[in-house]
């Protein structure tokens, strides 16, 4: 199934009793916001989405807000047309491997380009009235979480696209106790471009703009088809356009449109598009900042966007989401192509490996199809940690907490990854502990940088939860436990006894 834009995935959460329509009035003004508490029981009770109607402490009143659409990851595998978690990331993983699936963008005319219904010129731009604002906790800034930004490359002119956070700096308060100027406020937002090795690509942009001391052109298309901010959130090789793969995910290409003042397209069912610059030398300090791991960090330093035309959609919609103690919605968004980026690389040297679970607070679990005297060589858990650690991308050199396990323990629940480390793993034996390893940027129990505030370096461990037959043992003894059929065969039986 392929949707068209944000609406026809709403529709389809709507039609399969997920979407629920919220008319209550809640706040979204910093320091009496709602948002974070309504966030946190919506994951206690694994609740729908929402779409809010009737916000206060709010700048733009007729416009409703999405919230939580990808709060389980069933939603998040609808995306892609599935239901199941594995069926999501497994087709995720097979176009990533295979680019000749992936399929180039189709640009329309911005005549029929629904993103385009109003446009706003620079000299009208002020955002407190025309972009949506609301809070979720004590973060300084009211963010943006909901857009794909693309950049071309200053010297080869290949674009690139990503799922990054923006800040908006109207109304925002100040990390130092500083005032953001009115031009600021009027008309800037900064980005979390981290320069987390390898990278994101917006960095490597923004970099070789500075050095070549040119601004960089940039687009924000907010709220768009939900299979294009999954494409975006892919690190795809340094070089091939997310756009195509986002095409390859559909099934058919993304329509996009020309941007107005910039050279850069833009799926043209987007909901609002931003357009501007990167101006060289100029970044602004923001902060607190709500983090992915659950902590506030004080201030960073980021560049800074001048934006030069909006243009949006009649009757537009938002979609706000933040960072937080996880789990909170946009975790699955995130945790689907890091998944798929490891089942993809690893599969391509390691077949055994039949499933990878990056879980909201970031561990790695990793299901082989063998076990015991079926593994190819003795320590062969082992040799898959090393080879999350070594693999393509961002990510699996960030894993701080690695568990491989066997085809019998489901990976998605932690009560079975216990059980396999406590009836399976002797810990100073069927470990690595690593002392040099790569540091998610944000775990405030790394050592920072100094300079950009962020964690650089970090301990590891990897735990194989495989059954050490042929390492120790000859035979295991025989696992003791109901079958799935017979569990659902007596759940039928007694169904009305157990209501
Ligand atoms: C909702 C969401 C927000 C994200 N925010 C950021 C961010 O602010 N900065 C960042 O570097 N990566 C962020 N990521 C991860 C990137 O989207 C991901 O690493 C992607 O591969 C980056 O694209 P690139 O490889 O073209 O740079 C976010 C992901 C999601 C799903």
């Amino acid at each position: 199934m392929a949707f068209n834009d944000m609406r026809d995935y709403i529709q389809h959460l709507k039609d399969k009793g997920q979407l629920i329509d919220v008319n209550t009035e809640l706040n979204v003004a910093r320091e009496t916001t709602e948002l974070q508490p309504l966030m946190r029981h919506l994951h206690n009770i694994a609740g729908p989405a929402l779409m809010l109607n009737n916000l206060s402490g709010y700048n733009t009143k007729d416009i409703p807000v999405l919230f939580n659409p990808y709060g389980t990851r069933e939603r998040t595998s609808m995306i892609l047309g599935e239901e199941g978690a594995f069926d999501g990331k497994v087709k995720h993983a097979k176009v990533l491997t295979d680019p000749s699936s992936w399929l180039k963008p189709n640009c329309i005319d911005a005549s029929s380009a629904s993103c385009k219904d109003v446009k706003i010129e620079k000299k009208e731009i002020d955002i407190g009235k025309q972009l949506p604002h609301v809070w979720f906790g004590k973060e300084g800034p009211s963010y943006i979480t909901n857009a794909i930004v693309i950049t071309k490359d200053p010297e080869t002119g290949i674009p690139n696209t990503g799922c990054y956070r923006l800040t908006q700096l109207w109304n925002a308060s100040h990390p130092n106790g500083e005032v953001y100027s009115e031009e600021e406020q009027r008309k800037c937002l900064s980005i979390f471009a981290f320069w987390n090795p390898p990278g994101n690509h917006i960095g490597l942009h923004w970099a070789k703009a500075q050095e070549m001391n040119k601004p960089l052109e940039v687009a924000i298309a907010c709220v768009v088809d939900p299979v294009i901010q999954l494409a975006s959130a892919t690190g795809i090789p340094f070089g091939m356009d997310e756009m195509d793969f986002a095409g390859g995910l559909k099934g058919t290409p993304v329509d996009v449109v020309k941007c107005e003042t910039v050279d850069i397209e833009v799926p043209a069912s987007a909901e609002w598009v931003l357009e501007g610059k990167f101006l060289p030398n100029r970044d602004v300090t923001i902060g607190p900042h709500s983090n992915p791991v659950g902590y506030y960090d004080d201030a960073q330093l980021f560049p800074l966007i001048e934006l030069d035309c909006i243009t949006h959609r009649k009757d537009p919609i938002w979609y706000a989401t933040m960072e937080m103690e996880p789990p909170f919605d946009h975790n699955y968004m995130a945790c689907l192509p890091m998944e798929g980026e490891l089942l993809s690389d690893l599969q391509s040297k390691i077949p055994e490996v039949k499933d990878v679970v990056v879980t909201p607070n970031l561990s790695y679990f990793i299901q082989l199809s063998v076990d015991g005297p079926q593994k190819p060589h003795p320590e062969f858990g082992k040799h898959v940690l090393h080879a999350v650690w070594g693999a393509s991308g961002r990510w699996g050199r960030t894993a701080k907490v690695i568990v491989v396990v066997g085809p019998d323990v489901n990976p998605y629940d932690l009560s079975e990854i216990e059980w396999a480390i406590q009836t399976r793993v002797q810990p100073i034996t069927d470990t690595i502990m690593n002392k040099s390893g790569q540091a998610f940027l944000m775990d405030p129990s790394a050592t920072k940088d100094p300079g950009h505030g962020i964690a650089l370096q970090s301990e590891q461990i990897g735990i194989d939860a495989t059954i050490k037959v042929f390492e120790r043992f000859t035979s295991y003894p025989e696992y003791s436990n109901a079958k799935a059929d017979d569990v659902a065969a007596i759940a039928e039986k007694l169904k009305d006894v157990l209501k």
